[in-house]
């Protein structure tokens, strides 16, 4: 409805002005006959409505068009900040334009992802199972990696360095299955008192890898090389020096005291090849011998020749020996002196794992056999060189006349000049 106040003639009751006017004006009920001859009551307003509102009303024009006019701009400024300008980015290092409000999924997708693919899915066998089943393309903004899902709300900032990357292949899932590489052996025995080993022989390792979705089967060839087993024979002369490495098989026993005391009051060591099983039967005495500074090492469990035992048996034998001589003395060896001197290539190779040497003899004083005092000493004296190994028995039998050629033996080989060593002492001069 539209209100003139400037009307020249408001008159009561006429067509166009509503009953509530009248009431307002007149004072008088809607139906009164006053309200039809009394216009002069409201004549003074008229002038005052004809100048001010107007005015007012421009001026509310005036005021609401300024105001839509600096919205109108301002909206247009922050459209055209936010959405409408294009803005220059890099893209994996080339200039791109783009609207100010791309997202990164957008521009991606108006630009063929730049070029960039995912991986793919390869069988173990290399054959593509999926061409795009690989890892999905990577993309980063500023350096800061951004997830697919995240793509389509991560705004582009102006000047923004932008990668795309496609994404790498990658090998389907796969059981691994390992197969031993038998390792070489290169053994010679012949003609050292001492057999070590130089290089421990190792199995290598070749994986085959079975493909959980193509079923597929791969070699992958040698992935750890084998290392081939090296024993070498060794005969140490210790250059300058006249030493000699006294012996003693089969103990401990019931005599191996009357040897140790004789040992003692000469001050001179000597290595102990025991039994596992005298060792479990005679642990104080190889504990003295321990204490007194001689050397143990391991000469089999029971005695039996190796070289007749099968590979378990026979590794058994060498187990159970460095077993019982720890468990009597605490001593960790790896050597051994194999029964009678039997071991060959095949024992070798089949308990190489256990052992570092085997120490055999250059004199052989047949102690075993009972030849007499002077018989033993003799056999000493008369083979005698530097870094000769003397066998004798402080075990395994009557040693009465090792313990009487025992004293004459030192103060001979002492009054030629010999020092008495250890296994031990004599590698380390080697
Ligand atoms: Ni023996």
């Amino acid at each position: 409805m539209s209100r003139t106040p400037e009307a020249p003639v408001a008159q009561a009751g006429a067509p166009g002005r509503s009953a509530a006017s009248v009431n307002r004006i007149t004072g008088r009920g809607m139906y009164g006959n006053a309200s039809r001859v009394n216009p002069p009551l409201g004549r003074h307003h008229r002038p005052l409505k004809r100048r001010v509102w107007p005015r007012v009303l421009a001026g509310i024009a005036i005021t609401v068009a300024i105001a839509a006019g600096a919205c109108a701009a301002a909206w247009s400024w922050w459209m055209w900040q936010h959405h409408w300008r294009s803005i220059d980015i890099t893209v994996n290092g080339s200039s791109v334009s783009m609207r100010v409000d791309t997202t990164l999924g957008a521009l991606m997708a108006g630009n063929d992802d730049f070029g960039a693919v995912p991986g793919r899915l390869l069988a173990v066998t290399g054959d593509v199972l999926d061409q795009h089943g690989g890892e999905p393309v990577s993309t980063a903004v500023n350096g800061h990696e951004i997830a697919a899902r995240d793509r389509e709300t991560t705004a582009v900032p102006e000047h923004a360095d932008v990668t795309v990357e496609s994404g790498k292949d990658t090998t389907e899932a796969h059981d691994v299955s390992r197969e031993p590489v038998p390792h070489g052996s290169n053994i010679v025995i012949a003609g050292g008192a001492i057999q070590r080993v130089r290089q421990h022989g190792r199995d290598g390792v070749r994986e085959i890898w079975v493909g959980k979705k193509s079923g597929k089967k791969a070699d992958k060839g040698v992935t750890e090389p084998p290392v081939d087993l090296v024993v070498e024979p060794l005969n140490p002369r210790p250059a300058g020096r006249k030493v000699i490495a006294l012996t003693f098989d089969d103990g401990p026993g019931p005599q191996s005291p009357a040897i140790l005391d004789i040992l003692r009051d000469k001050g001179v060591h000597a290595t102990f090849f025991n039994l596992g099983s005298q060792a479990a039967a005679f642990p104080a005495v190889e504990q003295r011998a321990l204490a007194e500074g001689h050397q143990i090492a391991n000469h089999s469990n029971t005695h039996p020749d190796l070289t007749k035992l099968d590979k378990a048996a026979m590794r058994a034998e060498i187990t159970g020996g460095f077993a019982g001589i720890k468990a009597a003395s605490g001593v960790d060896t790896r050597i051994l002196r194999a029964p009678y001197g039997a071991f060959g290539t095949k024992q070798w190779a089949d308990a190489s794992d256990l052992i570092d040497m085997n120490v055999l003899w250059d004199i052989d004083t047949l102690d075993w056999k009972r030849p007499g005092p002077n018989a033993i000493h003799d056999a000493v004296l008369s083979n005698a060189h530097n870094g000769a190994i003397v066998l004798m028995h402080d075990g395994g039998g009557d040693r009465s006349q090792d313990v009487k050629a025992l004293p004459r033996i030192i103060d001979d080989l002492r009054a030629q000049g010999y020092e008495f060593v250890t296994i031990d002492q004599l590698m380390q001069m080697a």
